[in-house]
């Protein structure tokens, strides 16, 4: 048996030194993945072990990387690719060359064995022909040494091309066949792009400090392995080190919604970024109190809200709930107008009028004004939660399961979240997984107390009866 105290003494050596967090449910894996450790090195045992830890960093770092899967490809998160191919870079192209500035440099942190420095590479390439002209630094960087003098030979073997159009790996790679088995090699004009180094993201302080001046970070699929504290350092190391209108990528299911940061967020069609603002662009639309008494000159409104009170906003949209549940719907519309003309700018505005324009059967603005909600506060589940229905009322299953994924992400112990992963797999045919999510639906149901945990969404009690009342039948 292994001694927990020695186990729980290795679990933090690697948080401190790696930023790396391995779940609870791990725990078994990690007790496995120490002993094996101990009996590799022929160590007495966890705690000989743990002395030698101590003071060598690169078994630390081995020892983590058991649990930070090197899962990458080639052109791995698409749309991301795809942005940065169709707007991001071919706008910096231009912007540069108005300006004679031939100077591009992206950081691809992270970068396991490779995939991802070399798409950025490949996409850059064909897009500037006259590339001698420019001088573009591509760093990939990763903790794991294996992984980075994998990504330095630059030798793949097809699997890792599963994302890609089969025309990149035609122009940019040679077929080679080593000991019998067949590797596509990068050409060398690519593979000169790319500078690797072994750097620990979380190092203190920052090993990147050197590398300033960069235009776009690509961190996808590794914070997911941090926890809060390293998480924020790092993004707050990134804001450092990019340009004022620089781009943060991070993986799918990668938000900043749990930590403090400087950056806003962007989006493209259904991908968001993170951007580095200049301080002056950072700052949000004010309310504006010099618009307040144009709406209280207004005589179709009753003047039952006194516009000069502080609660001003939380009153407006008292009656705004008020109107949608009761279903007047002139209240309604008035109410909204108002709101906008005063350029109130409320995440919980725009759900409330998502969710009306949704019922009114305007889809695509209502799915445009949860992108409002969600560009103020990315943390709101409820118009997350009202893209799904949205996206499954279209049969869009893919966006949905997106949505679907932020707001479980946000919080996996919403009713509804496991609600509609439940219509989700309906709608794929999948009755068993439907179940399961309904019957957990259920359970979080009971073990909040009844409550829906969405601040907003539904506003009508009509629809928030219906949807409990379908929940119980599982
Ligand atoms: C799942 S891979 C992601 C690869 C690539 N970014 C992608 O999305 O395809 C995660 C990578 O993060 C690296 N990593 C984890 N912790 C790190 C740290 N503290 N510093 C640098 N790299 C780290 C792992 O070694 C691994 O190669």
């Amino acid at each position: 048996m292994s001694d927990k105290d020695t186990l729980d003494k290795i679990y933090n050596l690697i948080l401190s030194e790696t930023g790396i967090k391995i779940e609870k449910e791990r725990a078994v894996d990690f007790e496995i993945a120490v002993r094996n450790r101990v009996s590799k090195k022929s160590f007495q045992g966890e705690k000989e072990y743990l002395k030698f830890l101590e003071s060598h960093n690169d078994e630390i770092i081995n020892l983590a990387s058991v649990f930070t899967i090197q899962e990458t490809s080639f052109y791995r998160n698409q749309s991301h690719f795809d942005w940065l191919k169709k707007d991001i870079l071919p706008r910096l192209i231009e912007e540069r060359k108005k300006n004679k500035n031939y100077y591009l440099r992206f950081l691809s942190a992270g970068c396991a064995t490779g995939e991802e420095s070399y798409t950025i590479a490949m996409i850059a390439r064909d897009l500037i022909p006259d590339v001698s002209k420019w001088r573009i630094d591509i760093l990939g960087v990763d903790i794991n040494e294996l992984a980075v003098s994998a990504a330095e030979k630059g030798l793949f073997s097809a699997y890792r091309f599963r994302n890609m159009n089969p025309e990149y790996s035609k122009k940019y790679f040679d077929k080679r066949v080593i000991e019998g088995v067949e590797y596509f090699a990068i050409h060398s004009d690519i593979k000169k792009m790319v500078k690797f180094k072994v750097v620990n993201l979380i190092h203190q302080p920052f090993e990147l400090n050197f590398y300033q001046g960069v235009d776009i970070i690509f961190c996808e699929n590794v914070i997911i392995y941090f926890n809060q504290r390293s998480i924020e350092k790092l993004i707050s190391d990134f804001h450092h080190i990019l340009n004022d209108n620089g781009i943060l990528f991070l993986g799918y299911s990668e938000t900043l919604n749990t930590i403090n940061h400087d950056f806003s967020l962007i989006w493209y069609g259904n991908s968001y970024a993170f951007k580095k603002q200049s301080d002056h662009a950072m700052e949000r639309p004010r309310f504006d109190e010099s618009l307040l008494p144009l709406a209280e000159m207004r005589d179709d409104f009753h003047g039952k809200i006194n516009l000069n009170r502080p609660e001003l906003k939380k009153e407006l949209f008292y009656r705004i709930l008020t109107a949608c549940e009761t279903q007047e719907l002139n209240d309604c519309i008035f109410l909204f107008d108002i709101l906008e003309d005063m350029v109130i700018i409320s995440d919980v505005f725009y759900t409330v009028k998502g969710e009306y324009l949704f019922d009114q059967g305007k889809l695509l603005e209502a799915s445009n004004i949860c992108r409002k909600a969600i560009f103020i506060n990315p943390t709101l589940l409820d118009p997350h939660i009202l893209l799904v229905l949205i996206y499954l009322g279209l049969n869009m299953l893919d966006n949905a399961l997106f949505e679907l994924k932020t707001a479980a992400y946000i919080n996996s112990q919403s009713v509804l979240v496991q609600y509609f992963y439940g219509k989700y797999y309906m709608k794929l045919g999948e009755q068993k997984l439907a179940e399961n999510h309904m019957r957990q639906a259920k359970v979080n149901l009971k073990s909040n107390n009844d409550q829906f945990i969405c601040e907003i969404f539904p506003v009508s009690k009509e629809k928030y009866k219906e949807i409990r009342a379908e929940i119980n039948k599982f």
